[in-house]
């Protein structure tokens, strides 16, 4: 959560959870921190950094800080909700976000590669680490959805290892959640390969959802990009607890979400809703709004595409730019632009006109490979194209993918599209398997057969 709240859009009424410091800092000397004993119960703080993160998140005025001689447990203190993903560099950092009741304010998050440690663990222990979070509570963003306070906690951790799995769990003494395990990166710039999945659209239908996270799980994804529309109303909480709460018999969404790391971009049924930024964790540059984050020798750009000022667009625009020409090609073999709306389709949704003029011109000059993107509830692949839909050679120019079939209702695909390589009414996900200068591709259906599949090699 980096986003400052806009005054009287919500109510952050409560406190900076923490239990416990690292052991390198007593007093977590960081912008929230309020580790050592008494803290000050009821000081605003304006941001939170991680013991060893070098970022720091900013935090909505109103946030406080708790006091650590009485915290507050709660009456329902068990974690939910938990979900990982990258505030910081993938190769040595995950943030984590959670949820309790109201009442609790306990927000930590004991770590370490001993899964037998982190699961005994009640506090600092040999063989582990614990890391302070913040917590904070809201309302509803929107009078029409009132008396949904919700309570979030989220924690940071930094100073890891590349290429390593972790164990964690969340919440507090005698009130943590289940042990589960993430992985940190390989090496920056690194070669080695790595899978990651593509979905988006889930809105309305978590059980659609949550059995492509099962499959996603299944399939070894290192991490996923999400291309927006997680839930119908952005500003309903409600959507968003059914959203976190996905079940598929008797796998819960969490034994993903809390596993592989969830980079989502804003789509217009999100509309940017404090709910939205309250609940994840992405690189707090530009209020997380649009940001960028690179995974071993990939380089991903996340763009929101659902702006009341067109002229954010451009704003965009200039920071994909700046981005994408800071890259050292040569090692940076495969970039992915990641956003809403696709700017090539022919579903039910159009590309928007300024969307395109901002940003293919971009994508073609500094070598996007791909533009995945969602809005459209079907499963869409282009030729790889030059500007204007210019058809060119696999390997050159952009492929645009609409990933839109984690369970919205299905579109139409479109006939006479003459720069689609592929189109199907269907549900399921992207799977995108990177080793070195060589990039597979498979678009899988719900029932876990094949859409299709294709290699690239540079
Ligand atoms: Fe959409």
């Amino acid at each position: 959560m980096a986003r400052l709240a806009s005054s009287g859009s919500v109510a952050l009424l409560s406190a900076l959870g923490v239990l416990a410091c690292s052991s390198s800092s007593k007093d977590g000397g960081a912008g929230g921190g309020a580790g050592g004993s008494g803290g000050a119960g009821g000081t605003p703080i304006t941001s939170y950094q991680g013991t060893h993160c070098d970022y720091v998140v900013p935090i909505a005025e109103t946030v406080e800080e708790a006091s650590l001689d009485a915290p507050d447990v709660g009456s329902e203190p068990t974690p939910r909700h938990v979900h990982v993903s990258w505030a910081g560099p993938s190769a040595s950092s995950f943030a984590v976000n959670w949820s309790t009741g109201l009442d609790t304010k306990l927000s930590a998050v004991v770590f370490g590669t001993d899964q037998a440690a982190v699961q005994a663990a009640d506090g600092p222990t040999e063989g582990v680490q614990v890391e302070r979070g913040y917590t904070f509570q809201y309302g509803s963003t929107s009078p029409l959805f009132p008396n949904q306070s919700h309570r979030v906690h989220e924690a940071h951790v930094c100073g890891l290892t590349a290429a390593t799995t972790y164990y964690y769990k969340v919440g507090g003494p005698g009130h943590w959640s289940p042990v589960y395990d993430v992985a940190t990166a390989p090496e920056p710039l690194s070669a080695a390969p790595f899978r990651f999945a593509v979905s988006g659209d889930s809105r309305g239908d978590p059980g659609t959802f949550t059995a492509l996270q099962q499959m996603i799980l299944a399939d070894g994804a290192d991490f996923q990009v999400f291309t927006g529309d997680a839930v119908v109303v952005g500003a309903n909480q409600d959507h968003w607890n059914a959203f976190f709460r996905g079940t598929t018999g008797s796998f819960g969404v969490e034994e993903a979400l809390a596993r592989i790391p969830f980079m989502s971009v804003n789509g217009n049924h999100e509309a940017f809703a404090f709910n939205y930024v309250a609940q994840f964790a992405f690189p707090p540059e530009n209020r997380e709004e649009y940001y960028s984050f690179s995974y071993a020798n990939a380089f991903f750009v996340l763009l929101n595409d659902t702006v009341a000022d067109k002229a954010l667009l451009g704003k965009q625009g200039e920071y994909l730019r700046a981005q994408l020409g800071r890259l050292d090609r040569s090692k940076t073999h495969w970039v992915f632009a990641v956003h809403h709306r696709p700017l090539y389709t022919c579903s039910n949704h159009s590309p928007v006109d300024e969307q395109v003029a901002s940003w293919e011109p971009i994508y073609d000059e500094l070598g996007v490979d791909f533009v995945l993107a969602g809005h459209n509830h079907c499963y869409e692949r282009s030729k790889p194209l030059k500007p204007g839909g210019v058809e060119v050679p696999l390997g050159t120019g952009t492929i645009h993918v609409t990933a839109g079939g984690a369970g919205a209702p299905l579109y139409g695909t479109g006939t006479d599209c003459p720069f689609e390589a592929i189109t199907e009414k269907t549900r399921g996900y992207v799977s995108i398997d990177v080793d070195g200068k060589t990039l597979r591709y498979r678009a899988l259906r719900l029932d876990g057969s094949e859409i299709e599949s294709l290699t690239i090699t540079k």
